[in-house]
């Protein structure tokens, strides 16, 4: 496994030496065979919700198809690598005190026309307010959608994540980030954010 990341041009503080990380791109963090496992299963997980869970946004915000990964076994694969991948990042770039997933994983699915602009993950509510880690995997092959690109904004410029397929990004949850509109096709990414107390 590669581990790369994408250092800013922010130059380096007073105490630094190194400069700010804004993100770790990890590829290769799911096998392609693991995200069509993804990608079925987000087919199962939607025709069990009849849909009901897509659309209940603000649209002008958002519009794509969301599913929450169960909690069950079947599943377990899947947080047992979010975590693994999560410690990682977080030892190599962030530091910051985690305490694990408090919500449970999501998966994100963007159709021609659904897009998410501009935003935080870091909310207001109990759980959301904890959040301190963004994590994002795209599950669907490049060459199956047109648009539909994954952009962070940490500082003043945004950033295109690598669109290759089974490849994550971890950010910090405060950082804007959007999905610009699909034009054609697909784009699943699963999602998970990991939880903390507050920055001190
Ligand atoms: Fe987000």
């Amino acid at each position: 496994m590669s581990h790369t990341s994408s250092a800013s041009h922010v130059p380096p503080g007073p105490g630094g030496g190194k400069p700010p990380r804004h993100w770790a791109i990890i590829n290769n963090a799911f096998s392609t065979d693991e995200c069509e496992r993804l990608n079925a299963a987000f087919k199962e997980l939607d025709a069990k919700d009849g849909g009901l869970v897509a659309g209940r946004f603000d649209q002008k915000v958002r519009q794509s198809a969301l599913v929450w990964l169960p909690e069950s076994e079947e599943f377990d694969w899947v947080i047992q690598r979010m975590t693994r991948l999560a410690a990682d990042a977080n030892r190599d770039v962030f530091r910051y005190a985690l305490n694990g997933f408090e919500e449970r994983l999501q998966l994100a699915s963007y159709g021609p026309g659904h897009y998410y602009d501009w935003h935080i993950d870091r909310g207001r509510g109990a759980v959301a307010g904890r959040r301190k880690l963004t994590m994002s995997v795209q599950l669907t092959d490049p060459k199956d959608y047109v648009g539909g690109e994954f952009e962070l904004n940490a500082d003043g410029r945004p950033f295109q994540v690598p669109v290759d397929r089974g490849a994550m990004v971890v950010f910090p949850a405060h950082t804007l980030h959007r999905v610009a509109p699909v034009v054609s096709g697909n784009r699943l990414s699963l999602v998970a954010w990991v939880h903390g107390p507050d920055f001190v």
